[in-house]
């Protein structure tokens, strides 16, 4: 046993490290002290309007970027209201010069110069667009989404925005619902180790740096739930349901260190989010102790009128603000009622200061009290505050790594660059949709396109032919004549179809998740000259393939790749680097099936895999239960085989650990990186369970003719699910364990969960 006290040869370097850590300490709290000094200090020489202030945040008045229905108030009353402190901050415009005015206007000008926070939605990048969040999650590597954030940010905080409406941590498991492009799948540990992860990224090591972005996971709660995939639609969800998918996401965010949090627009079973004070103060503040501040969506407190939760614009404010939402957004309601309704004692001033102080904590926290200016100066010419070449070869590493290769039939992949003649086909060959939804901003360096990229690595770019074939949602007139005849003269087609930008992001919800049909019609056309095809689907969501996509040779997911879309893909196709990718949401085989996701219940009446003929099953009688392909799933371009899994002890202990090892052996000539995935099931619980449910994953490579063995640690936190009171509950029992490339198969073991 080591004595734990220093002996007297060390006893002077432990003496400084300990006195130093003391002062550091106290040097802490003091700061915090005068901090808080300054912020009380405030507070009392607020008038009640000043207040409300600080809680009204509008998108500029003239320029609206990505808000058209914004209150265009004009530029003079804008600078009035600065002045007389009724505004907090501004989002969504661009430029530093008017960032600089409307501060001089906030810390020179008003009363108490109370300086203004910056906003935008910085989703996937500024002026280097990564993959869209969806897509990046397909990279199964959270460090990988806190380079691309934490890039983003540097960015961002370049054009003065210290806040970003971001990450979005909502569960998506409807594919018809199109905001799930946004966030980071169906799944709920993947979601939730993306959302700390991003959240980590775009703030930073230290809220103070002029490069750190204030995050605000978004959209508290239970957006993705949208009955029909339709977005804003009602969600009825069980508050089982809610607190075991939809919130962890959102409690590891903030455990992250999330300062601000965006609540949703939807209602959840009869209770707009924006207006739940279960959810903002019980939830948020009662049992997660959330010191930072909520922050309406667009205009979310007025449209508690429309929801019939309000019958008018004070009555909303009033609701709103109660329930636990601090900061309005857009609708100004907050400043038109507010003061009436602490003239009244309706709100109570003591709930009006809480959430003044959590903005001006926040506020604090950023430097925006100590420096208003920083990093509202221009640069000197020729010089930016990021590596902007680091940026695009993250981008391009970033989206390389997004890629999945669903299919690849007789090895077809990867090409040849030389002596192959290829002919590029599909609407998304070119310049467009490139970048996906949610980039608001202009300015990007130009991104690279699969053509130019494929032109670039080929030995000889004459080889390379380019057709159209149809537009993305209408046929284009002799369009797939001309790609017939550019296939046939090809010896491989590399088809480059699936949906626009627009077609998915906010109010882009499909009723169906199929590539529209003219797109259809041409990959069945191409698929009957015989020639071998590459299809590169570009999509937001999880789609339902047919025909002639689905029966091609090779398929790769390429979501929306932004910056370096081209060289990307051209590295995978041409095998520069081989696809690691893995689906973060499973794709159906077909649009009936959504809402569809991999860690379903069981039901009374399962399907049974050895008696499929079974009738009065859970089953549809036109279609299977199966996904085309599941949750999971990727390939890389050789096999793996897992084998040799080892589960210790049978009995896990009350309060001990279970290990979990297996080996992954690679058979084939090229090495990979492979995503190895541990899924447990738990027989029978006093709450019904779902069949599989992932509790941890692990990327490893695999050299070519080699193995690798993969580790995991298992305890009863694991086993962890919300019982009948609603608590966090582990029971002893029968589990199952599964040790695989996806929710589907894989190693199959079980074990015991032992009493305590
Ligand atoms: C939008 C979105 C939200 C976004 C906000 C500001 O309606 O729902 O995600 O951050 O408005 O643009």
């Amino acid at each position: 046993m080591r004595s734990c006290v220093p002996s007297l040869s060390q006893a002077p370097r432990a003496l400084l490290l300990f006195v130093t850590a003391l002062c550091l300490a106290s040097c802490a709290s003091l700061h915090r002290g005068v901090a808080d000094g300054r912020i009380e200090s405030l507070i009392a020489r607020m008038t009640v309007e000043e207040k409300v202030g600080q809680l009204s945040l509008y998108a500029p008045a003239g320029e609206i970027v990505g808000n058209p229905q914004a209150a265009h108030q004009s530029a003079e009353r804008e600078l009035a209201d600065i002045r007389a402190g009724r505004i907090t901050g501004f989002f969504n415009g661009q430029g530093l010069e008017a960032k600089r005015r409307a501060q001089q206007a906030a810390v020179k000008e008003s009363r108490l110069g109370i300086p203004l926070i910056f906003a935008a939605d910085i989703i996937h990048g500024f002026r280097t667009v990564f993959p869209v969040p969806l897509g990046e999650a397909a990279s199964w590597e959270p460090a990988l989404a806190e380079r691309t954030t934490r890039a983003s940010a540097e960015e961002a905080s370049s054009d003065g925005f210290r806040w970003t409406f971001a990450p979005m941590v909502d569960i998506a498991r409807d594919a018809r619902w199109g905001r799930g492009v946004e966030g980071a799948g169906e799944d709920v540990l993947l979601s939730s180790r993306f959302a700390a992860a991003r959240v980590r990224g775009f703030q930073g090591p230290d809220l103070s740096r002029p490069d750190a972005m204030l995050a605000t996971p978004k959209h508290f709660a239970g957006y993705g739930a949208a009955e029909g995939g339709l977005d804003y639609n009602t969600v009825d969800l069980s508050e089982r349901t809610l607190r075991e998918v939809y919130l962890p996401p959102f409690k590891a965010a903030i455990d992250a260190g999330a300062l601000s949090i965006m609540s949703a627009f939807n209602e959840i079973s009869g209770i707009p989010s924006n207006a739940n004070r279960a959810l903002l103060t019980g939830i948020l503040r009662g049992e997660w102790g959330f010191k930072g501040f909520v922050v309406s969506d667009y205009t979310a407190d007025e449209e508690l009128i429309a929801h019939g939760f309000a019958a008018d614009g004070r009555e909303a404010a009033k609701r709103a603000f109660l329930a636990g939402t601090d900061v309005s957004m857009q609708s100004g309601l907050y400043m038109r009622w507010l003061p009436e309704l602490v003239a009244s004692g309706e709100v109570p001033m003591e709930r009006l200061d809480d959430a003044v102080r959590r903005v001006l904590r926040v506020k604090e926290k950023l430097g925006l009290f100590d420096a208003p200016f920083r990093g509202l100066e221009d640069d000197p010419p020729g010089t930016t505050r990021y590596d902007a070449a680091a940026h695009q070869a993250l981008a391009r590493e970033a989206a390389r790594r997004s890629i999945v290769l669903l299919k690849n039939q007789g090895d077809l992949l990867p090409l040849s660059k030389s002596g192959t003649r290829i002919a590029l086909i599909g609407p998304f060959a070119g310049m467009s949709d490139l970048f996906g939804p949610w980039m608001v901003f202009r300015g990007q360096a130009a991104p690279v396109s699969i053509e130019d990229a494929l032109r670039g690595a080929l030995a000889d770019p004459s080889l390379l032919s380019v057709s159209r074939g149809s537009n993305v949602e209408t046929a284009l007139p002799g369009g797939i004549d001309a790609a017939v005849a550019a296939a046939r003269a090809a010896d491989v087609v590399v088809l480059s179809i699936g949906e626009s930008e627009k077609m998915s992001g906010e109010a882009s919800s499909r009723s169906d998740i199929e590539v529209p049909q003219p797109q259809q019609d041409l990959a069945n056309a191409i698929a009957a000259t015989g020639k071998p095809v590459v299809v590169l689907l570009r999509n937001g969501r999880a789609l339902a393939l047919k025909q002639g996509v689905r029966d091609a040779r090779a398929i790769l997911v390429t979501w929306f790749l932004g910056s370096q879309t081209g060289p990307a893909i051209a590295d995978i196709l041409f095998g520069d680097a081989s696809p690691s990718g893995r689906l973060p949401v499973s794709f159906p085989q077909t649009p009936g099936q959504v809402p569809y996701y991999y860690s379903h219940k069981r039901t009374g009446r399962p399907e049974l895999a050895d008696h499929p003929d079974l009738s009065y099953r859970a089953r549809y009688i036109d279609a299977t239960n199966e996904a085309l392909y599941p949750f999971g799933f990727g390939l890389g371009y050789a096999p793996v085989r897992y084998e040799a899994l080892e589960v210790g002890p049978a009995q896990l202990a009350w309060n001990g650990t279970l290990s979990v090892k297996a080996r992954i052996a690679n058979t084939g000539h090229r090495d990979v990186e492979e995503t190895a995935q541990l899924y447990i099931g738990n027989r029978a619980a006093s709450v019904t369970r779902p069949v599989r449910e992932l509790k941890a994953f692990r990327k490893v490579n695999v050299p070519a003719g080699g193995a690798t063995e993969v580790e995991f640690t298992l305890s009863r936190r694991d086993l962890e699910f919300i019982g009948q009171d609603l608590q966090p509950t582990v029971e002893p029992g029968q589990f199952d364990l599964w040790v695989g490339p996806s929710a589907v198969g894989g190693l199959h073991s079980t074990f015991v969960l032992a009493p305590g």
